[in-house]
């Protein structure tokens, strides 16, 4: 079969890339499934007026210039490019992988995509770009598995007609949003109300809001509870690799909504805080990475790589990253094997992954060395057996840096093949057990009315993922759009056969 990230055909046996060293994983069925999506819809205010009879260069690099903020934007807040349509551009938020506040989500991708553009036009008052930007939440039907990437619709439904529709009625360079997003946005983003838009093809006038910006003093996340036991051991223990140079593994492990998330966020700001490094590596469960997944992401983040980057430009930014910190006898063989392990396809390929693993070691070793480091490892029970093996090798090899590793999964990670082994490094495990009936009430008391409280802190039984649903429920008129995500969001996450 061939290979997913580097093309080399391999025999039908293989289980990994003879020639990249990826997983080879056999086409699973591929299904559709009904998702609640964003639709993001963006084009450009007069762009045929401006082709006309205009220098194909100048309009190339007119182009060149609009999207490449927008898509830096979309990927920002974990958005899909759906299609581009002349100038226009689609995006779709919670499709393939609902993040639990993709409504939200798209409203600041567009709040932001609306300052970009303010800031071209302030930067070169020639370029008077202007454009229409609008926002729909809804219904779609998604395709599953690996059919976007072949160039079918992710997503399809009436959701994008209604993107569309709002878009092209909405006033130059501000962002405009249709009943549902407004629903379920309008506690984290200040709207002002506009005139129903009366569209084409649609029967009754679409209700319609302009966000003005994200509401102050709110932040979409309930105010943190408990969890102080386990984020000043997670802050010792990596101030403690730091100090002594000995790389430390902690596990984070508890079932969905128990908190793993929350607890790294906010590990992560305390580390930031305390000047250490740190850098995100999730498994999505449907990220287009083949293999090495939250690697990957470390080795992007590091060389500031983006999902737009075509894999010439991927490698240049790789390239780059790297001379600057090897030798310049070591970097030609760095650069071939970190970019052929995050699958750009344009290196000679290697027969072993050794090497492959090793660039990666030194790599976390000479970015540990610049300064002391925290890695995420996310929900590594989603990864695949290429991501444990590499982790499993990092454990066994890495010594005398000031580098950390934080992994996060659900308990199913213990029935993973090949086991995560921390090797010689000093491990942690912490459990997250539920909430005490305190700190849920803490949770949920600025959520529900105070004579619900009780019977919510009873009936989610200290996980509060449960908690801010089950208060979100209450108020049923104006936030189903967060529970079914929350929901969707969460189910994502689980393996494809649990998804009944
Ligand atoms: N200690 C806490 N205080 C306040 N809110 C919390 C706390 N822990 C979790 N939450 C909130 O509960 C929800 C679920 O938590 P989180 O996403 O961290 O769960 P998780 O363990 O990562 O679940 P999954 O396995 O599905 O990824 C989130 O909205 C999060 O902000
Ligand atoms: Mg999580």
């Amino acid at each position: 079969m061939s290979c997913p990230r580097c093309g080399y055909e391999n025999s039908e046996l293989a289980r990994f890339c003879s020639n990249c060293g990826a997983e080879l994983v056999r086409t699973t069925s591929e299904g559709e499934e009904r998702k609640l999506v964003s639709a993001l819809f963006i084009d450009v205010v007069g762009s045929t007026a401006r082709a006309d009879g205009a220098d194909p260069e100048d309009v190339r690099d007119f182009l060149r210039r609009y999207h490449r903020p927008v898509l830096e934007q979309i990927k920002r807040y974990g958005g899909t490019i759906e299609k581009f349509i002349g100038d226009a551009v689609l995006a779709i938020f919670g499709a393939p992988t609902s993040h639990g506040d993709d409504a939200e989500r798209a409203v600041r991708c567009g709040l932001d995509i609306i300052e970009a553009v303010r800031d071209l036009n302030a930067a070169d008052p020639t370029f008077r770009l202007s454009v229409r930007l609008a926002i729909s939440t809804g219904e779609a039907v998604v395709t599953l598995g690996g059919a976007h990437e072949r160039g079918e619709m992710l997503a399809t439904g009436d959701v994008l007609n209604t993107a569309a529709r709002l878009q092209a009625a909405a006033p130059a360079n501000r962002v405009v949003v249709g009943a549902r997003t407004h629903a379920a946005t309008q506690r984290v983003i200040e709207y002002e109300a506009m005139p129903a838009i009366k569209a084409k093809g649609k029967g009754v006038p679409l209700d319609a809001w302009l966000a003005i910006a994200p509401a102050a003093g709110q932040s979409a996340l309930a105010p943190m509870v408990g969890r102080d036991a386990e984020l000043k051991l997670l802050r010792d223990l990596f101030e403690k690799a730091r100090r002594e140079r000995r790389p430390h593994v902690m596990t984070v492990i508890g079932p969905a909504g128990i908190g793993k998330s929350r607890l790294t966020i906010e590990f992560l700001k305390a580390v930031d805080a305390a000047g250490g490094r740190t850098m995100r590596g999730r498994c999505l469960p449907y990220s287009e990475q083949a293999g090495y997944q939250a690697s990957v992401e470390h080795i992007k983040e590091l060389a500031g790589v983006l999902e737009s980057d075509v894999p010439q430009a991927a490698r240049a930014k790789v390239a780059e990253m790297l001379a600057a910190l090897f030798p310049p006898e070591e970097v030609a063989d760095i650069v071939r094997f970190v970019s052929l392990l995050i699958g750009l396809g344009i290196d000679e390929p290697v027969e072993m992954r050794q090497p492959l693993f090793y660039a990666v070691r030194r790599l976390i070793e000479a970015v540990s060395e610049e300064g002391a480091t925290l890695f995420t490892f996310e929900d590594l029970h989603l990864s695949d057996a290429s991501q444990l093996e590499l982790l499993n090798y990092l454990c066994d090899q890495l010594r005398d840096v000031p580098a950390a590793f934080l992994i996060t999964a659900r308990p199913e990670l213990d029935e993973k093949q090949p086991a995560l082994d921390a090797g010689r490094l000093e491990h942690t495990k912490i459990v997250l057990e539920p909430l005490s009936a305190d700190d849920s009430e803490a949770l949920v008391r600025p959520l529900a009315p105070p004579e619900n409280v009780p019977s919510l802190v009873e009936m989610a039984g200290g996980n509060p993922l449960f908690l801010e649903e089950l208060a979100a429920t209450q108020d049923a008129v104006v936030l189903p759009t967060n529970v079914h995500e929350a929901i969707a969001s969460h189910i994502d996450a689980l393996p494809q056969a649990q998804r009944t």
